[in-house]
């Protein structure tokens, strides 16, 4: 008998309303999110500043679910222990940041959390090869990071299909997180068919149109029979 993977839905909270942002994230997490995506920006990595230790410490304090905490910021290694206080926080560095890669991938998995890395659209597969026995997850940028609500890089599926494939050929175990344009269409769906098995989405989630409980069910709906044979 052949089994369904389970695709988890990361909502990611940079797209919420941040004067409600304990509410936000409450709607979330009953909505049957399985972790909370949280964008760290630094300005100068990406062009945009967002949040630090203060604001996570919040976010960690409304919900039990694991937080997916995307470290886009230049040499994180000594900023690494502040964003890490629950056994549960998958803590995601960026390749192209990173000038020892190695060391910083081994100070996350020094606490005993699970540590993902992170390539650009522009970054090749390559990148994480040599790191790929270490990690727990992959994220694959479909857009060039530092904002919400860009359109999804087609391009970006095959790229996930052919990483699928290296991880299988080497008998790996990191999983393939997709962030970027998700929404609940042929984008959750070529991304999950391709073989990623975690989705981040922004304003697919939180927006004007739906409530987050809606768009969580539309999310879910889209993936329905998708999930890659096991
Ligand atoms: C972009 C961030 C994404 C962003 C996704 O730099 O890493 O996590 O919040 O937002 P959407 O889904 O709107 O593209
Ligand atoms: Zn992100």
């Amino acid at each position: 008998m052949v089994s369904e993977t389970y695709i988890q839905v990361a909502p990611s909270i940079l797209s919420a309303d941040f004067g409600s942002l304990r509410q936000q994230v409450e709607e979330a997490t009953a909505a049957g999110a399985d972790m909370i995506h949280v964008d760290i920006m630094d300005g100068q990595f990406v062009p945009n500043i967002t949040m630090g230790e203060v604001v996570v410490d919040a976010i960690r304090k409304s919900t039990n679910l694991p937080l997916n905490i995307h470290l886009m910021i230049v040499q994180p290694d000594n900023l690494i222990p502040s964003f890490i206080k629950s056994p549960t926080d998958q803590i995601i560095v960026h390749a192209e940041a990173c000038s020892h890669l190695h060391r910083t991938v081994g100070l996350v998995k020094d606490q005993g959390n699970q540590v993902g890395v992170a390539i650009n659209p522009a970054t090749p597969i390559s990148a994480v090869e040599e790191v790929l026995s270490l990690l727990d997850i992959v994220l694959v940028m479909s857009v060039n990071p530092g904002f919400g609500g860009q359109s999804f890089i087609p391009e970006t599926v095959d790229k996930i299909r052919r990483l699928r494939k290296v991880i299988q050929d080497g008998g790996y175990s990191a999983q393939i997180e997709v962030d970027g344009g998700i929404k609940a269409d042929w984008t959750a769906q070529d991304s999950v068919k391709a073989g990623a098995t975690m989705l981040v989405s922004g304003t697919g989630i939180f927006n004007q149109q739906d409530t987050v409980e809606g768009a969580m069910g539309k999310m879910r709906g889209c993936l329905m029979g998708l999930g890659p044979l096991v």
